[in-house]
């Protein structure tokens, strides 16, 4: 049975399949988001993974409409796996806003399904760190998204010149546009042109403007101006005030492909610009409004990080942290009749918060240990008889091969490392 294309199996390591991927290395990616969340004081939420399809429909725009794995499910409903978070959380904050205070900030480490091409960084699944907040249309809001996906990508051990935020601002560009006689019917297709132009060769991104009545010229001359809106100029003073302007540079050629969004927006990209966005996103205050048919109408700005091109680039950059297995203990099980003895200790070891595996049947002792290796076992454990009827432990600190009997009362202490494991 084959895995469908763009899907990922995630093997505990080492990952013994070339296009296998890491258990631990998301598990440690979504730890260390979640810490770095917490510290910026946004709080966890979750949606379900399947919702009606009229949810992209409505507001995401065609381009994602067109990923949708969608199907009508056995009750006749239309249904959609989800391809982004920002619908399902503008369904949640609509329909419990009155219960929170303002600004609400959230975050949810959702994954995600678009039916996309198949290519360097993109998959057919992946998983998206995403915040929002909402209730604040003050730019400050904007800058503390952009300090917090800073920081995210700090966290992971990437440094100024691993990567950069590109800002960017939609007002600026359908202010572009008007001025230029577009009209507001073709504004979404206008973005998409511009979204495209790094990917679009200039002759036919060219064609397409000019069924718009646009230049090309005057969008390029526009790009290279660089010069922040006022709007921007305040996102940039935030950061500054945070320590982070170094990060962020304006650059207009970003306007994002969703539909929804209606003022600054940013990506953040590799420092040498090999990837695709590891990040994006940016201000929608017009979504809630929308999707809620007017009941709850909050201004609303977020991001999304995903797992795949974060995870490309630390490899690249060699900042994946060596992920072995690890176990405090192992217990080796020479003398069938200190099984029982040796489940009771290892039961009350695993109560006290230690990590222990054990043989779950009869096996060589050379067995037995290399078990205890392979698990990244950190000290090895053995019952044998003492004085008087009582069962000691023999404790092994496998790196420094220091060894002692102690009596069980001891072992969660020398575990612990408060105790020397050598008597000598
Ligand atoms: P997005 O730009 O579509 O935004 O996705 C955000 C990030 O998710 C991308 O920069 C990319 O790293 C990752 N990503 C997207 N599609 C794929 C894929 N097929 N395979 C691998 N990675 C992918 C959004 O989804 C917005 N809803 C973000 C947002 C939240 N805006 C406001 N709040």
């Amino acid at each position: 049975m084959e895995r469908l294309p763009g899907f990922r199996d995630f093997y505990p390591e080492p990952v013994p399949l070339s296009d296998g991927w890491s258990m631990e290395l998301r598990q440690h990616l979504f730890d260390g988001w979640r810490a770095v969340a917490r510290r910026y004081g946004f709080r966890e939420y979750d949606g379900p993974p399947l919702e009606t399809l009229e949810l992209y429909t409505a507001k995401s725009g065609d381009e994602i409409v067109h990923q949708l794995y969608h199907f009508d499910d056995k009750g006749g409903r239309a249904v959609s796996l989800r391809p982004e978070m920002t619908p399902t959380l503008a369904r949640l904050v609509a329909a419990s806003e009155r219960h929170y205070k303002k600004p609400i900030k959230w975050y949810a480490i959702p994954q995600l399904f678009r039916y996309e091409r198949q290519q360097k960084g993109r998959l057919r699944e992946h998983f998206q760190f995403n915040a929002d907040i909402v209730g604040e249309p003050d730019p400050a809001a904007d800058a503390e998204l952009i300090a917090l996906l800073i920081d995210l990508l700090r966290g992971c051990g990437l440094a100024a010149d691993d990567f950069r935020v590109r800002l960017s601002s939609r007002n600026a560009w359908r202010d572009f546009f008007r001025q230029r006689g577009g009209q507001p019917e073709r504004e979404y297709d206008f973005y998409q042109i511009v979204d495209k132009l790094e990917r679009t060769s200039p002759e036919e991104s060219a064609r397409q403007l000019d069924s718009l009545g646009i230049s090309f010229g005057e969008i390029q001359d526009f790009i290279r101006s660089a010069q922040p809106t006022d709007e921007l100029s305040r996102i940039l003073d935030g950061l500054e005030a945070h320590g982070l302007r170094g990060f962020v540079q304006i650059d207009y050629a970003i306007v994002r492909g969703l539909a929804y969004y209606t003022g600054p927006v940013f990506e953040a990209f590799d420092g040498k610009g090999r990837f695709r966005a590891i990040a994006g996103g940016g201000r929608y205050d017009h979504l809630l409004r929308l999707m809620s048919g007017g009941r709850a109408d909050l201004p609303a700005a977020g991001f999304g990080l995903g797992d795949v091109v974060l995870t490309e680039l630390l490899r690249e950059r060699q900042l994946v942290p060596p992920l072995r297995p690890a176990l405090d203990a192992f217990f080796l099980i020479e003398d069938q009749a200190l099984r029982p003895a040796t489940l009771r200790m290892v039961h009350d070891l695993r109560a006290a918060g230690f990590s222990v595996d054990y043989p779950l049947s009869q096996a060589k002792s050379d067995k037995q240990f290399k078990r205890a290796l392979e698990l990244g076992a950190i000290h090895t454990l053995r019952l044998e008889p003492g004085s008087a009827g009582a069962v000691v432990a023999r404790v092994k600190h496998l790196a420094s091969r220091a060894e002692r009997i102690a009596p069980a009362a001891e072992i969660a202490a020398i575990l612990r490392g408060a105790l020397p494991s050598s008597t000598g």
